[in-house]
């Protein structure tokens, strides 16, 4: 039945209770997504054929969840990706953040991280299909970061097979705000994805020092592993010369992404052959990063008794670009007294 269901996903360590809603729209496509880190657990889509999926990696309990896994669906925040050795510097005054990705803050840092903490949820009506409003208001200093900010993201199911997330957030101090979903796809719901073909909108990507901190230049992908512009490509193809530290050999950055018309544009495609599953991803941010779960290495069992193995899945977070408050050069995240920071991603979940 088309619409949204509430249940309950189980307690935190702490008591705390966390609550499932299941998005069904008319087509019978489902999305699940629990208060816990406003994370997407399942994405039920079908295939060439009709047959349904869950493209999404994941797990089975909320304690699976809760004992620790990297972002897999999580809404990250209140900054997701690097800031460099977890400082910047704001109006005069220098904030000292988590380094939990020594020797940098990553995806919002420690315990209060956006993905840790239990969101408000209500169904809300939304004229393309059933949606579910997740709230968070994090404290002034929660993680180190300045300011008191009421954050908010709309999942919407909508009948044209998209997964939309519309997030927005206040502030009462200058803070840095960069807001995504961490979700890893695989369009076959097993094995791996060294056999999709991936198409990416940029010509230019941010570059990386070892330990994936931007160093400031921006470089062309024309003539490099990551060009998939001009050659769209499978995307075991080039992964050993991708980069990375061994054994975590294989993508792990991010892109420039040519501006769309009216600021929202396609701005990646990844596809299967045998399933004929296409994930189209729509967005108004400037940035992409593109991960191919090489950090994963068999020691985390998800839904159904799947190992997640490395490349498992794949990560294409829209998001502005890391490290971001501390170069001039890269579009500014600093949300100020008075504004909303406004932005949304679509999943278009389509079939060849
Ligand atoms: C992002 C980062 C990766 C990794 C994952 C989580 O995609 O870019 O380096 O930290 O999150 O494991």
């Amino acid at each position: 039945m088309a619409g949204v269901t509430k249940s309950s996903f189980g307690k935190l360590k702490s008591g705390a209770a966390v609550d499932i809603y299941t998005l069904t729209n008319k087509n019978g496509l489902v999305a699940k997504i629990m208060t816990y880190g406003a994370t997407l657990t399942e994405l039920h889509t079908p295939d060439k054929d009709g047959k349904m999926a869950d493209i999404c990696l994941g797990f089975d309990s909320v304690a699976k969840y809760e004992k620790g896994h990297p972002y897999m669906g999580s809404t990250v925040g209140r900054y997701c990706n690097r800031i460099g050795k977890g400082r910047f510097t704001l109006g005069g005054k220098t904030y000292k953040l988590a380094t939990n990705n020594p020797p940098n803050h990553l995806h919002g840092g420690g315990p209060k991280a956006w993905d840790k903490v239990i969101w408000k949820a209500q169904i809300v009506a939304r004229p393309n299909g059933p949606a579910v409003q997740f709230t968070y208001f994090s404290k002034d200093g929660e993680e180190g970061y300045p300011g008191n900010v009421n954050a908010s993201v709309i999942y919407t199911l909508t009948e044209a097979n998209t997964l939309k997330m519309e997030y927005a957030a206040t502030t009462d101090k200058p803070c840095p705000i960069n807001l995504t979903n961490h979700a890893y796809f695989n369009l076959k719901g097993k094995g791996t994805i060294l056999d999709h073909e991936l198409y990416i909108a940029a010509k230019s990507y941010t570059e990386g020092d070892e330990d994936l901190l931007p160093t400031g230049k921006i470089l062309p992908v024309v003539d490099t592993p990551y060009d998939f512009f001009a050659q769209p490509a499978i995307v075991g193809d080039r992964l050993l010369a991708a980069g990375g530290k061994e054994p975590n050999i294989g993508y792990d950055l991010n892109y420039v992404l040519l501006p769309g018309a009216k600021g929202y544009a396609t701005v990646a495609r990844l596809s299967e052959a045998t399933t004929g599953r296409l994930l189209e991803i729509r967005t108004d941010q400037p940035g992409l990063q593109f991960y191919t779960g090489n950090f994963l290495d068999g020691t985390l069992t998800g839904k159904g008794g799947w190992k997640y193995v490395q490349y498992s899945g794949i990560c294409l977070e829209t998001q502005h670009f890391p490290d971001s408050p501390n170069h001039k050069n890269f579009p500014s995240t600093i949300l100020m007294p008075g504004q909303t920071y406004r932005t949304k991603t679509e999943y278009a979940l389509l079939v060849k």
